[in-house]
């Protein structure tokens, strides 16, 4: 392990320089306040590879002073100044920009013969971390499965947990889950096999119906659903994630055949343990199918396009659910956003409209109904005013969006059953949108539950 005395004053630079010097250069980092305890210590370690100071430290010429030291005493260490330094000699580097520690880093990395493919090798962890919800629908792994424990600061250690094909229980699974677990690890050279193999493994389940009831299907799409969106920003389209989006798809649209009750469906996805982009999704694929049929639309082509757009249309908020909740301007101006999370949800419609285009077997039209999911034609921001101009099953959609919208935040305000579909008719007033709020209206009375 190469040896590097450092001299910089601010604490966070320091600590960044040692973390950096110590990960992705494989140096040991010894700090240093000023030229004389680094002179002191070049006395007692002559063989020190590198040394790294400011061009001055308070008032002192650090760096002016070490390298009058190395030169006078012909000393073989190499040094890197940062900040306006004159003086030119083959063991030195001058680096202008003192606040510039990747330069640094990587020029640290060159004079001690650290190359990129050995830095690379260095940077790509042993082991990938898997969040712990993937292996609930599974209850075996085609890999050996760690929990990595802190043995010091910078050092840990991976114990395995469930070995290569052996059968372990949900509850053990659940159980880590609940005492807080953020990552099950596995090898690296695992993360491939590992993402087809919970493909396969959910694409399976799901095109058995190997589930009794309606509350087991719902579980087992939400799940897999979680799983294909992170897969997707992760991997994008590649055999196994198209061919897991099509099961959820078919999953989606079967659990609608076999219960004609739709209030029933919502009931059920709105009462399941499952996240806010799958409750929307799956309920605003059900209504949208239902006032499609109610306006005389019965194509399966159809269904098959909304069940997609509605499967992808929120994608982008994969990290941070809340923001799914926005479907105004005004909400969006008042939410008080960072302006990337602000960019992030005024150009969310078009953002997954682009990225379904990437889908290679997806119906279509389904960018179309996605990019017009929030009434706006160029899938950017909100609009009530255009809707009229977009076609018939996108404004279809819009409705079917905005009604789930309303009714899970009825759901989690509680309190005295808000007159959603009145508020509809006031915000979409134009004769053609009247049909559709009709058509979802009907909908909903004629499939009420029976007491
Ligand atoms: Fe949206």
């Amino acid at each position: 392990m190469s040896q590097v005395i450092l001299v910089e004053e601010n604490g966070n630079l320091r600590d960044l320089l040692s973390i950096n010097l110590k990960t992705y250069v494989g140096s040991e980092v010894i700090p240093r306040n000023n030229a004389s305890e680094v002179i002191d210590l070049l006395n007692i370690l002559p063989n020190v590879d590198l040394i790294i100071t400011h061009a001055f430290t308070k008032e002192e010429q650090t760096a002016k002073i070490i390298f009058d030291f190395i030169v006078e005493n012909n000393l073989e260490v190499a040094l890197i100044v940062n900040g306006e330094f004159s003086q030119t000699h083959d063991h030195l580097v001058v680096i202008d920009n003192d606040k510039n520690w990747e330069e640094v880093i990587s020029t640290s990395a060159t004079i001690l013969g650290v190359t990129p493919e050995i830095l690379e090798k260095k940077v790509l962890p042993e082991y990938i971390p898997i969040e712990p919800h993937y292996f609930l629908p599974l209850d075996t792994s085609c890999c050996d499965v760690f929990i990595r424990i802190k043995k010091s600061a910078t050092e840990h250690q991976y114990i395995k947990r469930i070995h290569a094909g052996d059968v372990y229980s949900n509850a053990l699974i659940l159980k880590y889950i609940e005492q807080g677990l953020k990552f099950f690890y596995i090898p690296k050279e695992y993360q491939q096999n590992f993402t087809n193999y919970i493909s396969d493994h959910l694409c399976q389940k799901l095109d058995d119906e190997a589930y009794e009831t309606l509350d087991e299907q719902i579980e087992l799409i939400s799940q897999s659903y979680d799983i294909a969106l992170k897969e997707i920003k992760k991997l994008g389209f590649n055999s196994a994630t198209i061919q897991l989006t099509d099961s959820i798809v078919n999953s989606m649209i079967s659990a609608t055949k076999k219960t004609p009750e739709v209030n029933n469906v919502l009931h059920k996805i709105i009462n399941s343990k499952s996240g806010y982009l799958y409750q929307h999704g799956h309920m605003c694929s059900v209504v949208a199918c239902e006032i499609a049929k109610n306006l005389g639309i019965v194509k399966e082509s159809t269904f098959q396009q909304i069940a997609y757009a509605s499967f992808f249309k929120d994608i982008s908020f994969l990290e941070n659910e809340d923001l799914a909740k926005i479907t105004t301007f005004e909400e969006l101006e008042l939410a008080g956003l960072s302006d990337e999370d602000w960019d992030l949800v005024f150009n969310h419609p078009l953002d997954a409209a682009l990225l379904i285009r990437k889908h290679p077997e997806c119906p279509l039209d389904v960018d179309t109904l996605i990019k017009y999911h929030h009434g706006s034609q160029n899938g950017k921001g909100f609009s009530t005013l255009n809707v009229s101009k977009i076609p018939e099953i996108a404004k279809v959609f819009v409705i079917a969006a905005e009604f789930v919208k309303e009714l899970m935040s009825f759901k989690e305000r509680g309190g005295k059953p808000a007159p959603i579909v009145e508020e509809l008719y006031k915000k979409y007033s134009t004769p053609d949108m009247l049909l559709i709020i009709k058509a979802l209206e009907k909908t909903l009375r004629k499939k009420a539950p029976k007491k």
